[in-house]
């Protein structure tokens, strides 16, 4: 059984006996399902953080452009990061922190809709978190950028965040 299947598996188990847990639970009972399919960084692993669109709390990623921070303590060094809705079933979800000197950058706005880093005026493509303008001194590198899968029939989310086992 792969890791996939396994956590497949263990999820309809968890839903068979009407169980219900929040996204920290999930991810301990889970951890051991961690994922790498970043060829280019073989020795970072991550972790499934689930996200329920059907949560009030998260209808923002319910339009195409909606977008919004996300905070997960236990991983990826306990930093926010943020998950844009690009297409009707795709996602974005990237560091929060300019790649220039780390200051947060905005998420899109009707005022600006790229990723803009207030500090030094860089912007970063809210499709692909690629720069798209370099800021007012020095340079800036793409935005890291996190594996993402939706489940549509669950109207869920799971964002691989980068973190230590
Ligand atoms: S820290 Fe973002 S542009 Fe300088």
């Amino acid at each position: 059984m792969n890791t996939l299947e396994r956590r497949e598996f263990l999820k309809s188990g968890l839903q068979g006996l009407g169980i219900t847990v929040c996204s920290g639970t999930i991810l301990t009972i889970l951890s051991s399902c961690e994922m790498n399919e970043d060829p280019m960084q073989p020795d970072v692993k991550t972790f499934p953080v689930f996200i329920s669109l059907d949560d009030p709390a998260n209808q923002e990623l319910n339009r195409i452009g909606g977008a919004m921070y996300y905070n997960e303590s236990s991983l990826n060094n306990g930093e926010d990061f943020i998950i844009i809705k690009v297409e009707a079933e795709k996602f974005l979800a990237l560091s929060s922190f300019c790649t220039h000197q780390g200051c947060q950058v905005n998420i899109p706005s009707s005022d600006k809709p790229t990723l803009f880093c207030p500090c030094h005026f860089a912007e970063f493509s809210p499709m692909t978190g690629e720069v798209i303008k370099q800021p007012n001194q020095g340079s800036a590198t793409n935005l890291p950028v996190f594996n993402t899968e939706y489940d549509a029939i669950n109207n869920r989310l799971t964002v691989y965040l980068p973190g230590n086992a």
